[in-house]
Parts: C-alpha cells; structure tokens; sequence
C-alpha cells in the first residue's frame, strides 16, 4: 500500500472511494453541510448513526467532484480507541471487499477530535492505518481459483489489497499525520506478516521453514539471524527442545533473531515465541475436534518475528533479541512418552506428565539459554500455552504473568495502547505445589486447578532468578474461529504490544 498525505480541495481528491469520518458529536454539527457541499442530498442522515464501524456509501453526486464515491464512517463518540480501531479495520475490510484501488480519507478533523480527548494526531494517524491494513488482509494465498465458475473468472483476478491510501490533512497537521501513518504501515505490514505464518498449515510451516521466515524479514528488515540445526541443539543439550521433537519426522529448529540499533541501546530485551509449527498433544493425543486449529500453536514465534520486524523498521533505539524453539509436536514410536523424565539445558529435570504440556518445555530451554546468553534487561515470552487461560480470560485477552510489578504495569499499558489486552494472573509459590515430582525436580503438569498458573509456575524455574520476566499466555487471542467473534485466522497477536512496549523504553 502506497500512502500519501494531501491538503488539496476534498472535491480534487480522484479516489475510488473517498471517506469522511464522523464521531456522532461531528456529525449532528458537520454532516449535513458537508454533504451538501460535496453534492449529496442529506436525507441519507436519517440512517446513518455514527456508531464505531458502520458505514454508508453514497453514489452520484449533484456536484463535480473527482472521487468515483464517497462514503460516511462512523467512530463512535471518538473517546475510546477501541472505537477508532473497529472503524478503521471496518473500513479496510469493506474498501477491499469493493475493490477500492485508490482510497481517500478525510482526517481534516483529527487534530480537533484528537485534542478534545487527549490523543496525539500521530497516535491516531498509526492506529487508523493499522486498522485499515488488518481489515483488509485475506489469507488467500492457497486458493487457486480453479474450481470458481467460469462467470465469476474475473474474481481471480481481484486486487488484493488496496494499492494506495491517500490522507486529506490540513497542512499544520499533515507532517504529524504523516509520521503517524508511517509508523502504522510499518506495524500493521509487520502483524499481517506474522498473520500470515501463523495461517499457514503445518505441512507448509515446519520448524526449518520459522527459521527460513526469519532468515528472510532478517535479511530484508537489517537484523542478524542464527539457525541452530538438529546437531547444534544436541550439542547444546536442550533436552526440551529435542524431547518434544522425538516424535517427529521433521527436525527442530532454534532460531535467533537479534536487532542491534545503531545508537546505544537503552536496553536489552530478549523475546521468547513458543514455535510449535503443530500441536497434536503426542502421545497424550488430543481429541479431533478443532484441533486443526493447533497449526496456529506458532503464534508466539509469529508475533517475536513480526515484533523484531517492527522494531528494525522503525529504528528504535532498543536491543531486541528473539528466540525461537520450534519444532511440532507428534506421536510415533519414537515420541515422548508420559513418565519419561528428561534433562533440560539449564540441567533440570522435567518428569513429563502429559506430552500435550509440550510448550513449556522448549520454552524452559530457550528461556534459560537466552538468560544465560544475553544477559539481557527484560525477558518476555509469548506462548499459546494453555487452554486453561482461554477459560480464564476468553478470546480476546491474553494471561500476564510477571515477577516484576514494574514491567507488569509496562505491558498491560501497551496492552490497552495497541489494543492488546493482556491481564494479570498471580505468580504465588502456593502453586508450585501442584508441579512437584516424585522423580524429578519438577512436573510438567499440575493437575486441573489453575493450569495457566502453574504452568508460568514451571517456565520460572528456568530463568535462573532474572527479576524482570514476564510471560503472556496468549492461547486465546493468538487465533480466531467461528466461535470466537472476532477475525478467523491469525490475529499476529503481540506485534503491536511490543512496539507499543519498546516506544515506551526509547
Ligand atoms: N497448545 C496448547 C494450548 C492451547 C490450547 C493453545 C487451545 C491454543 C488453544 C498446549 O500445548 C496444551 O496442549 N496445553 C495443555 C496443557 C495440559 C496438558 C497441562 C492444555 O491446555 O490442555
Ligand atoms: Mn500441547
Ligand atoms: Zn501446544
């Protein structure tokens, strides 16, 4: 999507699809002389109420003006970002699905509307246009078409996404409305990029081909990338890692992405992304139902690669380092069986209660090796965990877990920011009772009371005393299904928190 910002006349604008939006307070004042202005009879006000999302498309206008259409779009009251996020993907959704080319948004109103609710024009600007980007994502790359009837052929030949994007802003504002927009090109492309591997099924996405995605936004984006092969993890000794992998045909993969700013960093974060590229449970084997949808239990490798992405791209003036444990999780003859007691890379011992408690233990070796690698400031991970935080929390929300007030507090911040929301969950050592081992030094299961606890119980174990880790169990919002009411597919979950995160330490 090519964007630009302009201040000439809105009836100048050529547009495919030219867009005025309103906040219900702008629209009892505005709208009718605006659309009178432009050549549209008002009486279209009758039904259009400005809530957050809806939209009405008005066609021939009495007046002379270059944009093929023009419609209305509603914000809500404009107070609550949320209401700017649901217009805004609204929007992209629908100019896609009308095969808008070029699309034109009036933001003339935005420093007014911005200030009478304390936003930055900028902030607006990034988040209108990460909305627009992932309303108007489609994971189509695996239709071929072939079986669409021979009258529908054209839609093979459907724009894909909307080629431009032109914003209308006043000229005392149009430099901010620019940075902003920028900004939020680069995060919005950066989530449909971890959308996108996330999507992808896992006979197309194995461990090697995370670590190909990574070599490849590495390369592209300016971050260094390290892939540790089979032979390396067994040097290493990441029992976790390989004892997951034991049941597969495919082998394992650890993968280090690191961003180095050119100025001194203000600080190093490392970021740890579960990257199961399939979760069958093993020999623990999962019920069928729905679990096709374990092919998304890479999302947090997705969201450390987009958020690693992100950050090269804007430059920000933060060490970023991604780690990636990968691999999928299967049965077989060979697999990984309850009861088998195995030696992690930091030495401790796990008694292997369940094989479909697998995350944790390529997250034990990744986080202990990070730790102990990097020594780094801060240390998050994200992993589609446990079912249990989806029961907690839903689907739209992901479980914090964190020994650091301090940092808790960071993150739930860039949580509501970018629209992320995260919830704190207790750390309390009462719950560490529940993974004791008879046999070894702890138990990857802990029974069916609080599971999202006790499994950030376990991951605390290996990051050997670091007094700034968070984890966030993002099981619930990582990916949609029918049943969730929201978009199906990868959500590229995190991407925008973390950018939200490393602005906050620039
Ligand atoms: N990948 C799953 C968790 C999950 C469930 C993610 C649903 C997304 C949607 C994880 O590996 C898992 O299987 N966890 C088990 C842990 C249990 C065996 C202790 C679970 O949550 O049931
Ligand atoms: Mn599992
Ligand atoms: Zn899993």
């Amino acid at each position: 999507m090519k964007l630009s910002v302009t201040s000439a006349g809105i009836e100048k604008i050529a547009a495919d699809l030219l867009v005025l939006p309103f906040t219900r307070a702008l629209l009892e004042k505005d709208a009718e002389k605006s659309l009178k202005e432009l050549g549209f009879d008002p009486g279209v006000l009758k039904d259009f109420k400005g809530d957050a999302g809806e939209s009405v498309v008005l066609y021939g206008s009495g007046k002379k003006i270059a944009a093929q259409r023009v419609a209305l779009l509603g914000l809500g009251d404009g107070k609550n970002l949320d209401d700017w996020r649901k217009a805004s993907i609204a929007l992209g959704s629908k100019a896609l699905d009308m095969q808008v080319a070029r699309l034109c948004v009036d933001f003339v109103q935005i420093a007014v509307i911005a200030e009478s609710f304390g936003y930055a024009p900028l902030q607006l600007s990034s988040l209108f246009l990460q909305g627009c980007l992932a309303g108007s994502y489609r994971f189509d790359r695996l239709k071929s078409g072939k079986l669409d009837k021979a009258d529908k052929k054209k839609s093979s030949k459907k724009t894909k996404e909307i080629a431009e994007l032109i914003l209308k802003a006043g000229k005392d504002i149009a430099g901010l409305v620019e940075k902003g927009a920028a900004e939020g090109m680069v995060v919005g492309s950066s989530r449909n990029g971890a959308r996108e591997l996330v999507n992808l099924p896992g006979n197309l996405l194995e461990a090697e081909d995370i670590a190909k995605a990574a070599k490849e936004s590495g390369k592209k984006h300016g971050f260094d990338v390290t892939v540790f092969n089979r032979k390396e993890i067994q040097a290493l000794g990441m029992g976790g890692l390989l004892s997951v992998n034991k049941g597969s045909f495919h082998p394992p993969t650890f993968t280090i992405l690191d961003y180095k700013p050119r100025t001194k960093a203000k600080k190093v974060v490392v970021l740890v992304g579960k990257g199961v590229t399939f979760d069958s449970g093993g020999i623990s084997l999962k019920p069928a139902e729905g679990m096709g949808e374990m092919k998304s239990d890479m999302s947090g490798a997705a969201c450390v690669i987009g958020a690693l992405e992100a950050a090269a791209r804007l430059a920000l003036p933060v060490q970023v380092i991604g780690v990636i444990p990968a691999t999928d999780n299967m049965p077989s003859g060979t697999a990984m069986k309850p009861g088998d007691v195995i030696t992690t890379y930091s030495g401790i011992t796990v008694e292997v209660g369940n094989t479909d408690a697998e995350g944790r233990l390529i997250l034990a070796d990744a986080l202990s090796y990070a730790v102990e690698k990097f020594k780094p400031d801060v240390v998050i991970d994200f992993a589609t965990l446990t079912g249990a935080c989806i029961v907690a929390l839903g689907y739209s929300v992901a479980g914090l877990f964190s020994n650091d007030d301090r940092l808790a507090g960071e993150i739930a911040e860039a949580g509501d920011l970018s629209g992320e929301k995260v919830w704190r969950m207790p750390l309390w050592d009462l719950y560490a009772e529940q993974i004791k081992s008879d046999v070894a030094d702890v138990s990857n299961t802990g029974g069916r009371g609080a599971g999202s606890v006790t499994a950030a119980k376990f991951l605390e174990k290996f990051i050997a005393g670091h007094e700034h880790w968070a984890h966030i169990d993002i099981a619930g919002p990582a990916f949609g299904t029918k049943n969730t009411g929201k978009t199906s597919g990868g959500t590229g979950f995190g991407v925008g928190l973390v950018v939200e995160l490393l602005k906050k330490w620039s």
